[in-house]
């Protein structure tokens, strides 16, 4: 055990010299700014396609154009600030999937994280022979062991690649959820109960392949010793995204920090999202005004998510993050993981890494005075 650092998280060429992937938060919430800063911190800082070109000019008219535009540019702009590792979070649930993949690709993103449904297939544009020989790395994102080995076994069967890592996000987390309403509050689908099973899916890839394969836990990770804990479970890294909202660097507007700092366990709720999947959100005026039975009037210029029944929904779920990420909680609402409430202070990216060291290190500190005690006891 080393004394005085964290474990790197080394995923193919890349080392981050902390374990952290900061969690790809959609609509503007990560973007270039925290994305580089996190990067910069030795973490690996994430940018989020979902809704990323509802801030380009043109959005309304020219949807999947202004969306890679916005993507293309966040990538290039994070390059400029950061020499560190830079992903792209991209929702499979999102009807430009394919387009945004191959963007971040081309753009040479170091990693694609794909969550929100299982990434069973990749575009047909990617040299799908070849997959391992790109610089991008792919990286999944799944609730489950069973959903781990789906992906997994696709991938082997039609690419005779696996993923380079994977990350096993919990239902603790926040934004959609990949699991049942029943399911989020039963202990057998914890985050630490669901992880060994992910790991033992992907050991024998690991053997068969000859390459390490990290499995990142990700869902309600608080602190240094969250972190600790997680890795003392067999993950080789955590994601968090909820920490990374409550910094200055997050790319989201004040009003939507202070709906973090302002918020109490009970204000932390579970929705139905258009997306077909339940959501982690802080339950606002207008969340409230939707359980009522208000449907909101919107216009749809394109059919953003696959699953969206756009003429049945009650509101336009790309829109309502929009306002919230913009300030506008009267017309919007915040996603936010099951820990949002205790976050009491904004923080730079830097001070929130260096607390989250301290605390991991104290942890192993504690631990080794322990068994120098119990050695010598003995
Ligand atoms: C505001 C917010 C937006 C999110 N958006 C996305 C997203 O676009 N794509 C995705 O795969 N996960 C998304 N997530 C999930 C995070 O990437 C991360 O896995 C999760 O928040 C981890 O749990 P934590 O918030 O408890 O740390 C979002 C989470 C939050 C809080």
């Amino acid at each position: 055990m080393n004394l005085n650092k964290m474990p790197t998280l080394r995923i193919g060429a890349l080392e981050a010299e902390i374990p952290i992937v900061q969690g790809g938060m959609g609509v503007g919430i990560s973007l270039s700014g925290l994305t580089s800063a996190v990067a910069n911190a030795g973490g690996i800082g994430v940018i989020a396609t979902a809704g990323i070109g509802q801030f380009e000019p043109d959005w309304d008219i020219n949807s999947k154009e202004a969306d890679k535009r916005a993507l293309q540019k966040e990538i290039r702009k994070a390059k400029a600030e950061t020499s560190g590792i830079i992903g792209v979070n991209v929702m499979v649930a999102l009807s430009d999937f394919d387009d945004l993949v191959q963007c971040s690709v081309d753009e040479g993103a170091n990693m694609l994280f794909l969550g929100a449904g299982l990434p069973l297939g990749l575009p047909k544009t990617l040299p799908l022979d070849r997959l391992g020989e790109l610089a991008t790395k792919f990286v999944p994102i799944v609730s489950s062991a069973r959903a781990a080995k789906l992906v997994f076994r696709a991938w082997q069967k039609r690419y005779n690649h696996v993923p380079d890592a994977v990350v096993v996000d919990g239902p603790l987390a926040g934004g959609h959820l990949g699991f049942k309403k029943e399911q989020i509050d039963d202990p057998d689908y914890a985050l630490e109960k669901i992880l060994p099973g992910v790991i033992a899916v992907v050991k024998p890839y690991e053997e068969q392949f000859n390459r390490s394969i990290p499995v990142i836990a990700a869902g309600g990770i608080f602190t240094g010793a969250d972190i600790h804990k997680f890795v003392q479970l067999g993950a080789q890294g955590v994601q968090m995204g909820t920490r990374f909202v409550a910094t200055y660097e997050c790319d989201a507007s004040m009003e939507f920090k202070e709906a973090y700092l302002n918020c109490k366990k009970e204000d932390i709720i579970i929705i139905d999202s258009p997306v077909g999947l339940p959501g982690r959100a802080i339950r606002d005026k207008f969340l409230e005004r939707i359980s009522s039975g208000v449907k909101e009037i919107f216009k749809c210029p394109w059919k953003c998510l696959k699953s969206c029944d756009f003429k049945n929904v009650p509101y336009c779920i790309g829109l309502a993050l929009t306002n919230a990420k913009k300030g506008d909680l009267e017309n919007g609402f915040a996603f936010a993981g099951a820990n949002a409430y205790r976050v009491d202070k904004i923080v730079s990216v830097k001070e929130l890494i260096e607390t989250l060291v301290g605390e991991y290190m104290a942890v192993v500190m504690q631990r080794t005075l322990e068994a120098r005690v119990a050695a010598q006891n003995a």
